[in-house]
């Protein structure tokens, strides 16, 4: 009998996810019938969006149901195959969940999963990273906000997976770009690996100070990875006609109530003041450009012009919530991503 190790959700987090929340369990595997093939789960991605997932505030997706194997993105090779285009040994990409082993049927709604060229481009951790979701959301982003040689760009969470790269595009495109980050080892990285003009430690006392410097001339475009109360500074400081290019709020993602308690953003009308826009987006409703950003990422990563960082935890599958909660304390650098299992050699 084949046996799977999953985490199932079991109660909605209050506050940061707790123990309990989640359950690890282990659980027999049905023969695969036609149409099915099964995966292991080699790498998981993890995102500030699965804290959305385990909540039942108004999102962009379902909750995941209660009792259910929590939701998530991962690298995972086929194991068992009764599907032609699904063969064994191919290494995919896709909803592999919070599990070891994820059955893929095109039948059920979160089962679609892509096929890895072979042999890889790059490192297979990449493809969760900057040649994956979210450096394909750093493209999207850049280009919403129209960022123009010339404009003072911010980026918020600037050594994380989205913020890292999206800072290095808007540079490419010969924009000013300071970051904010959390640690004065974090925001020497942005600035001194990542090429980001100058980044802000918002952990400092004088993190408003330090973005007031480093922005002399106002801020054109802000990338806004945070929200809260670095968003409400960097509002204060828009240039007219500037672009607030919402990709995330992850400082409000484990507060409780999501419109109920929380005061929002005090500065939202300088939206109004200085005839700005803000427009949030998802990475998922851009579809249709995944190819054309993959090859972009790709050939600047090839020429030597996008470096990126990952943090790569070697804890198995148990070591999920400890590194959910990792991204909230903003121990990651770059793209974080947890290690299941090793593949086979290839
Ligand atoms: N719209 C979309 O389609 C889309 C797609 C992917 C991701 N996103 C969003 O993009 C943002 C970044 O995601 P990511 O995957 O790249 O994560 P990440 O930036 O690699 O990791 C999260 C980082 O956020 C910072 N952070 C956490 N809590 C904070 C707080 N209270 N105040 C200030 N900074 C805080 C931490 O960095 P420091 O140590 O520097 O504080 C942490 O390392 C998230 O808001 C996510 O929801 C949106």
């Amino acid at each position: 009998m084949t046996v799977n190790r999953a985490f199932r959700l079991r109660r909605r987090p209050s506050g940061a996810l707790a123990s309990g929340d989640l359950e690890l369990v282990d659980e027999p595997v049905a023969d695969l019938e036609d149409g099915q093939a099964l995966v292991r789960t080699l790498l998981l991605s993890l995102d500030p969006t699965n804290r959305i997932w385990m909540s039942d505030m108004r999102g962009y997706m379902p909750p995941v149901p209660l009792d259910d194997v929590m939701r998530g993105l991962g690298v995972g090779e086929v194991i068992a195959s009764r599907r032609d285009d699904l063969p064994v040994g191919a290494l995919v990409t896709g909803w592999t969940g919070w599990q070891e082993l994820c059955v893929a049927d095109d039948a059920r709604l979160d089962a679609p999963f892509s096929v890895l060229p072979d042999p890889l481009p790059g490192p297979m951790t990449a493809f969760l990273g900057a040649l994956g979701h979210t450096g394909i959301t750093a493209y999207i982003g850049v280009d919403l906000g129209r960022v123009q040689e010339g404009d003072t760009v911010v980026v918020s969470a600037a050594a994380g997976a989205v913020g890292s790269i999206a800072g290095q595009l808007a540079k490419a495109r010969g924009a000013r770009v300071v970051g904010v980050a959390g640690g004065p080892e974090k925001a020497r990285h942005v600035v001194q690996v990542l090429g980001f003009d100058e980044c802000v430690d918002h952990r400092a006392p004088d993190w408003r100070e330090q973005l007031d410097a480093a922005t002399p001339d106002g801020i054109d475009v802000d990338f806004e990875n945070v929200g809260g109360a670095i968003m409400d500074h960097v509002l204060m400081r828009l240039n007219v006609g500037a672009r607030v290019v919402l990709c995330g709020m992850i400082s409000q993602y484990n507060a409780s109530g999501h419109g109920t308690d929380w005061a929002g953003q005090v500065n939202i009308g300088q939206l109004i003041m200085q005839r700005a826009t803000m427009e949030g987006f998802l990475v998922l409703d851009h579809v249709d450009r995944f190819e054309e950003a993959i090859g972009a990422l790709a050939g600047l990563l090839a020429a030597g012009r996008l470096h990126y960082a990952e943090t790569v935890l070697e804890d198995g599958l148990a070591g999920a919530p400890d590194a959910l909660a990792a991204l909230f304390a903003g121990t990651n650098t770059g793209k974080l991503v947890l290690r299941v299992a090793e593949g086979m050699a290839r």
